[in-house]
């Protein structure tokens, strides 16, 4: 032995690893649980009761425990000393096979500004346990695959909190003489911690009523506060709309007698599935048409509709441990966004979540912080709600459904939760239903649930006699922790085009399972044109260097709605990704301008599109995407050549802007879908005249302004003014603040317009309004509206003096001691480093290490800079 061996290692230099392969199952159950909550804003008592089996011999009762300190414990009725704590966990040793536990804590709601456990929003009390918060309440063993069965009785002054809730029914209430009252609420379904929930505050209800297939009569009610039940129709419509979907769809009915929604204006994320009582960010419940806009409108069905869904694929099918969190996030994703495809416009539905995926998910799983959609390891949970486990899991069981077919999909599912209904289960469990349900051999396939890293597909095209070889070569990037990787099933859904009569003969599947495989089709007397990736039916990156003009062919011709808006996209890539890599001669840069400005024409002009999906097909691939084809990257040039080709577009095509935008403007507000896609196309033409006739465009902004009478043309509108100087810039802005100066919604649009804006001042101006008196640290909402557009703004993020970067890590460092969580999700931007040029990769990396130096880091912004400085 040497000094070395025994020297004592500081724990913070440590951090805690927690392993997939390391679940064991629990020690203890607990079937059943009473709670009994006194609730007060500022110390609010917590008394729980466990009725705990033993599932191993020896084995004493371990609780998990954090930030709480036992008040009084005691066993069978009877005081108890054989406990002890451990780090932050209660270890209680117990004799026998079955006690009951009966726990006092105490709780200060008003001091979590972590927003999460109980803590006070406003003057409600309210709770968040996903992932691990329900050990802040109380002592318990706080893992998803313990379930038990919750008795509730809540207990609060009546006048400051007039309504008591919590999961499951209301099964009694009354009033106490000294001026509180109580709820007893009973929840019949076990459920784990993470999905319990109670509010108590000053609400009122918007009240409907759905009867479920059988014949169940369900209460649903929405919560808010006075004043703001007028907004909550759009909600109500689609929880509706989604009870009936999951019926008809995936055959799934509600199983209480009540579903509440409560919203609440200070939230770590969107929303919250708990059991019978799901919790919202305001954002995603309220809206009308003066305040919200078109994009919220669909956030609020999606995310309505994704809480409920989860009634059944989380809920009553839950998850052993949390490395299966892709098994509910992945498939309730999937599931919302099949239906909202399914109650809107299904190809403009589909670009927008692959938009999303490239955007978030792809720049995830290139750099640092990769992972699996089921991760091996983890620090700190929270940091594994991320693109890759939500929306690569909805894309991973999407292909499931494209190489199953809809029908067989369905069995599949149907299995599943027969399978597991009442059972925390496993992404293996589902993989395995599908397989069996759906009669499909997924063995290969699971290696989606492991790898890392998008796929990349090199496709080779040859023609020769009337016979065409398409030879198509995988890679798997390398990843932290996975430097190899083993060929996927790709589904690769593909037609090839006669240039001459613009068909197909109908679209393959080709399956890829090799590192490379040759596909041959016959009788094509010419060369075809290749679309391929339809409908985006595998998420990978596809390498083929297409000719310009087959890309604006299959943009005219190409029978795909997505395909069209691909090979779009892709003539903009290519073009976009020359031009900033300095190959383009000054004839190749007028081609290809030429044959770009000759597809947005014939979108402009082609009467077979609706407005909807004209407002995507013109929206140029955003810089993060173009980043991602560029490595390392110089943003500022990226930016520069974007901007520079929206202005030619903006020039070459201003009579067609003009006119759309004088077409559009005569369009009444309604929600149906023109009227919505002409607002969609009413805003772009702007985006496009903007940096070609800044004048013009200031002129039509404003007045898009003053006539608006609804969000989506106010918002579009103020949009194209914060970008451009001038006094039409200060008043709208000015108006704006004043007009909502009482809904924090829409302040917080006003925030993130300017922080996102394309003025060349916006890392000035976003410094200006962290000072502004309605800018708050402890409101993630607002937090989020400044930062996180400003993060996403890359040109003031990657100003070349590393400002915005310095501005990003003083945020981190403030906003760490109030909200570690949400402080985290700012660490990713910073951890792109290695995919930035030289100079300012330098000066973000000084930034991580100046966040690294620092000692009581949250285990959150710990586990994201360490693992982005890389080992
Ligand atoms: N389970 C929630 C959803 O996807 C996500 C969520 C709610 C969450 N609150 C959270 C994630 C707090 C992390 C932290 O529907
Ligand atoms: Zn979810």
């Amino acid at each position: 032995m040497n000094d070395m061996s025994s020297a004592p290692v500081a724990s913070t230099d440590q951090p805690h690893v927690v392993r997939r392969l390391d679940y064991q199952s629990p020690d203890w159950l607990v079937p059943t649980i009473d709670l009994d909550f006194a609730l007060s804003i500022d110390s609010t008592r917590v008394r729980s009761t466990l009725h705990v089996t033993r599932q191993r011999a020896g084995a004493p009762l371990r609780l998990n425990g954090d930030g709480i300190a036992v008040a009084t414990l005691l066993v069978d009725g009877q005081a108890h000393n054989a406990w002890e704590m451990d780090g932050n966990d209660l270890v209680v040793s117990l004799s026998g096979d079955a006690h009951v536990v009966t726990i006092d804590t105490v709780v200060n709601p008003v001091a979590n500004t972590q927003l999460s456990g109980l803590y006070a929003s406003g003057g409600l009390l309210c709770t968040q346990c996903e992932a691990e918060g329900f050990r802040r309440i109380t002592f318990f063993p706080d893992r998803p695959d313990v379930l038990s069965r919750y008795g509730v009785r809540l207990q609060a002054d009546k006048a400051q909190f007039p309504v008591l809730l919590s999961n499951g029914d209301p099964v009694a209430q009354g009033d106490n003489a000294d001026g509180t009252h109580w709820a007893q609420w009973n929840d019949p379904w076990p459920k784990p911690s993470y999905l319990f929930a109670l509010v108590a505050g000053d609400l009122v209800a918007s009240r409907d009523r759905f009867t479920t297939r059988s014949g169940r009569q369900v209460d649903l009610a929405i919560w808010v506060r006075p004043g703001d039940e007028t907004r909550t129709d759009h909600a109500m419509r689609s929880l509706i709309a989604a009870m009936a979907w999951d019926e008809q769809t995936y055959g799934r009915e509600y199983d209480l007698d009540v579903f509440n929604i409560v919203a609440v204006s200070d939230f770590n994320a969107g929303a919250m599935e708990n059991k019978g009582l799901n919790i919202f960010n305001t954002r995603y419940i309220l809206a009308d048409p003066e305040t919200a806009n078109d994009g919220d409108y669909d956030a609020i069905e999606g995310v309505v509709a994704h809480e409920y869904f989860h009634n059944w694929s989380g809920n009553r099918v839950t998850c052993r441990d949390w490395f299966q969190l892709s098994l509910k996030e992945g498939f309730t994703v999937l599931r919302d966004q099949q239906f909202s495809a399914d109650h809107g416009s299904p190809p403009v539905k589909r670009i927008e979540d692959v938009r999303i995926l490239r955007a978030a998910q792809f720049p995830e799983d290139s750099g640092p912080l990769a992972h699996p959609i089921r991760p091996d390891s983890y620090q700190e949970i929270s940091n594994f709600y991320t693109a890759t486990v939500y929306n690569k899991g909805a894309e991973v069981i999407r292909m499931m459904t494209v190489l199953a077919g809809p029908e067989r999909f369905r069995r599949g599912t149907d299995r599943y939760f027969d399978q597991h209904d009442g059972e925390a289960a496993t992404c293996e469990d589902f993989v395995r239903a599908i397989e069996e349900g759906a009669g499909i051999d997924l063995t290969q396939f699971r290696r989606w649930y492991s790898q890392a890293g998008t796929p990349r597909v090199d496709v080779a095209l040859a023609h020769a006699g009337d016979t065409v070889t398409l030879t198509l070569t995988q890679t798997v990037p390398p990843t932290p922790g996975q430097p190899d990787k083993q060929p996927m099933v790709i589904p690769l859904r593909t037609a090839l085009f006669d240039r001459a009569t613009g068909r197909h003969d109908g679209e393959h599947l080709l399956v890829l399972t090799e590192e490379s495989q040759t596909f041959t089709f016959t009788g094509h007397a010419a060369p075809p044109v290749l679309s391929i990736n339809r409908g985006f039916s595998a998420p990978v990156a596809i390498d083929h260097r297409a000719d310009s003009a087959d890309l604006v062919f299959l943009a005219a011709h190409d029978d795909d709605p997505f395909a069209r808006y691909e090979a779009m996209q892709q003539l903009v890539v290519q073009h976009l990704v020359a031009a900033v890599t300095d190959q383009l001669s000054d004839a190749e840069r007028a081609a290809g301008r030429a044959a770009i400005g000759e597809a947005f024409a014939a979108v402009l002009a082609d009467p077979a599109i609706d407005d909807l999906m004209r407002g995507e097909l013109v929206i140029l691939p955003g810089e993060t995407y173009l980043a991602e084809q560029l490595s390392p990257v110089d943003p500022g040039r990226v930016r520069a050549e974007r901007e520079a080709l929206k202005a030619w577009l903006g020039g070459t095509l201003a009579a067609q802007w003009r006119a759309v935008h004088d077409r559009t403007s005569a369009v009444p507000y309604s929600l149906d879908p023109a009227a919505r896609g002409a607002r969609k196309l009413k805003t772009q033409a702007l985006v496009y005249l903007a940096p070609a006739d800044p004048v013009e465009a200031i002129n039509r902004a404003a007045a898009q302004y003053a006539a608006a009478d609804n969000m989506t043309d106010r918002q579009g509108a103020l949009m194209v003014l914060c970008g451009l100087d001038g006094a039409e810039r200060d008043h709208a802005l000015a108006d704006f603040h004043r007009r909502f100066a009482d809904n924090p919604l829409v302040i917080d649009k006003w925030f993130s317009l300017q922080a996102g804006s394309l003025h060349p001042d916006a890392l000035r101006h976003v410094k200006a309004l962290a000072q502004h008196a309605d800018f708050t640290l402890t409101n993630p909402n607002r937090v989020r509206a400044l930062y996180m557009a400003f993060a996403g703004n890359t040109a003031a993020f990657h100003a070349a003096d590393g400002e915005g970067y310095r501005l990003i890590a003083d945020l981190i460092l403030a906003l760490d001691p109030i909200n570690g969580n949400v402080a985290a999700r700012f660490v990713p931007p910073l951890g792109r480093w290695r995919k930035i040029e030289p100079t300012r990769a330098a000066l973000m990396r000084a930034e991580l290490e100046r966040i690294a130096a620092q000692p009581n880091l949250s285990r959150d912004v710990r586990e994201q800079v360490g693992k982005s400085l890389g080992a």
